[in-house]
């Protein structure tokens, strides 16, 4: 059993959308290097936790959290920290793939501009270095100066997580990023991410317990706000402590 490195930590957090409360006193870890899953039924928080992570939920106009996130133990919400920096360290791979109006090319590109000056040279090999991560270098290779629009849904999804990557993140959050593509490229994705786990620490947000049962090495199980059940993966999804988890998982809501 190997032993849990926290990489992100939640401690006392609340989350509030002016009046509503969406997350309870949540207090979790993120294992470093491992694959989390959060799961759990529609409007149970899922989406505000991993905004929370990264602090994109302070672009929520009526958002208000209390409460820490620790990266590597620094508290992100700390008034020292730079917003930026934080951003920097996690890519978000939305539900629907975003790529800008731009060329294939241009859209990784423009990760790798933004945070360090290349030579041309070597920013065509940091391109293609990332989109051969991202598993699209194959089926783009020969068409690098077309629009991103072109490409297929599956494939503008392994562009989004190729200029993701770009920006050299440690951690990589999905808010569902399989749930718009046919099931052929929602295993292409699947396969990067856990090939990409060696690597980063990866957070998930998934309502379909088959892909969690696939991908996940550690699950926090939400309902209504609040952590229900966290821990290895084998343990929640085979021994599950709680009979809320246990019904959830059964498919009885
Ligand atoms: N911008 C917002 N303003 C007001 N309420 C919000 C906002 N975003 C989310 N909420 C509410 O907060 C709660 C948690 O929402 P959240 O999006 O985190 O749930 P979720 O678990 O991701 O659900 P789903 O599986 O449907 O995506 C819900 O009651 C939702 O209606
Ligand atoms: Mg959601």
């Amino acid at each position: 059993m190997s032993e849990i490195i926290p990489h992100l930590e939640t401690q006392n957090l609340n989350a509030y959308y002016g009046s509503t409360q969406a997350l309870e006193d949540v207090s979790i870890v993120i294992p470093r290097n491992q694959i989390t899953m959060i799961i759990g039924p529609s409007g149970c928080g899922k989406t505000t936790l991993l905004k929370c992570l990264n602090r994109f939920i302070e672009l929520e106009e009526n958002a208000r959290i209390e409460g820490k996130v620790l990266l590597d133990g620094e508290n992100i919400y700390s008034p020292s920290v730079d917003v930026t920096e934080v951003r920097k360290k996690s890519g978000l791979l939305a539900q629907r793939p975003y790529p800008l109006p731009m060329s294939i090319f241009d859209n990784v590109a423009y990760g790798i501009r933004i945070h360090r000056l290349h030579s041309r040279g070597q920013l065509h090999q940091a391109v293609q270095h990332y989109l051969q991560v991202a598993g699209l270098w194959e089926e783009v290779k020969d068409r690098l100066h077309a629009p991103a629009s072109q490409l297929s849904i599956g494939q503008q999804q392994r562009l989004c997580l190729a200029r993701g990557l770009a920006v050299e993140p440690e951690i990589i959050l999905g808010d569902e990023p399989t749930s718009a593509l046919d099931p052929i490229s929602a295993q292409h994705i699947e396969k990067r991410l856990i090939e990409l786990k060696q690597r980063y620490t990866i957070v998930l947000v998934s309502h379909i317990l088959r892909q969690a049962r696939r991908l996940a090495d550690y699950v926090i199980f939400m309902y209504m706000g609040r952590v229900v059940e966290a821990g290895p993966a084998h343990q929640v999804f085979n021994n599950p402590q709680h009979e809320r988890t246990r019904a959830y998982l059964s498919g009885e809501f």
